[in-house]
């Protein structure tokens, strides 16, 4: 029904991290399902951080795709998560991951969006330009590309967004933090919205790693963010299917570094 994919363009901001706890705040709607699935095609983690088989996963999951399987059985294929996050688990092996995401990807992709009243939210890891879920990625509903503000990291992510031919109300940011770079400044910069802004914060992150579940980590600066950002995305996602969202177009080319330096005012960006 929709399809929401976390991806990264370079160094390792927080995308998994952000696509789980933005899969686990997701606001639950009566007679709607959600699933969170591990594409990466560099390998995923969830199974070796919390000790899980990986099968059943994505393998089992794209070899009954392949046969040809009904939607009701995806759940056949899903795995629980510490704190109730039902999930497809990914190989954590890079060579097995990506084998069998350029083997299934797009009907991988087909079959998820034919799913009834269900919300994917899926962790695509990094996307190199060969990347198997390029086409996955083109007929998403949503792309959020997660990336720490420094313009090494916005930069080629930018460029990655604009060259995925999505609609501007489709692709967005999350930002891990706001130094050096502001959401407001960014969206400036790149012409590219920010759907969020994800509170830096290391021990947070390292707890819910951890499978941490307990109420104060709940009630994190990171866990907060991480619900409001899946608000703004389970909304966004609302808008899209009811109407064509106009908004001005990407620009064909981001600014270029240059460009986003001297948009800064000052060197703390805000
Ligand atoms: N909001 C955050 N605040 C602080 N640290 C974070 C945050 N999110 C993730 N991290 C940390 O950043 C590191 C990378 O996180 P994560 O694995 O989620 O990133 P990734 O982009 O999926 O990386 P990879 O490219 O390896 O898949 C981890 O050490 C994690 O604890
Ligand atoms: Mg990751």
């Amino acid at each position: 029904m929709s399809v929401i994919c976390f991806a990264s363009q370079k160094g390792s901001p927080g995308t998994t991290l952000t696509a789980l706890s933005v899969a686990a705040t997701w606001p639950s709607e009566e007679g709607r399902r959600r699933v969170f699935v591990e594409a990466d095609p560099f390998g995923g983690v969830l199974a070796l951080r919390y000790q899980l088989s990986l099968e059943p996963g994505l393998v089992t999951l794209a070899a009954a795709i392949r046969g040809g399987i009904t939607s009701d059985e995806i759940w056949n294929h899903a795995q629980e998560l510490p704190g109730g996050l039902v999930a497809i688990i990914g190989p954590d092996r890079p060579d097995q991951a990506n084998s069998v995401l350029a083997a299934t990807g797009r009907k991988l992709g087909e079959w998820l969006f034919d799913l009834e009243d269900t919300d994917v939210i899926v962790d695509v890891g990094r996307i190199a330009s060969d990347s198997p879920l390029l086409e996955l990625l083109a007929s998403a509903d949503i792309v959020v590309m997660v990336a720490r503000p420094t313009a090494e990291q916005l930069q080629p992510a930018a460029q990655r967004l604009v060259s995925l031919g999505l609609e501007p109300s489709q692709v967005g940011w999350a930002l891990i933090g706001e130094r050096p770079h502001g959401a407001t400044e960014v969206e400036k910069a790149f012409g590219i919205k920010v759907f969020g802004v994800i509170a830096d914060d290391s021990r947070a992150a390292h707890a819910l790693e951890q499978g941490g579940t307990g109420g104060q980590l709940r009630r994190s600066a990171l866990a907060r963010s991480a619900g409001a950002l899946a608000e703004t995305l389970a909304q966004q996602v609302q808008l899209l299917q009811v109407t064509a969202v106009s908004e001005p177009a990407l620009p064909d080319e981001p600014a270029e570094f240059a460009d986003f330096a001297a948009s800064r005012g000052s060197n703390n960006g805000n």
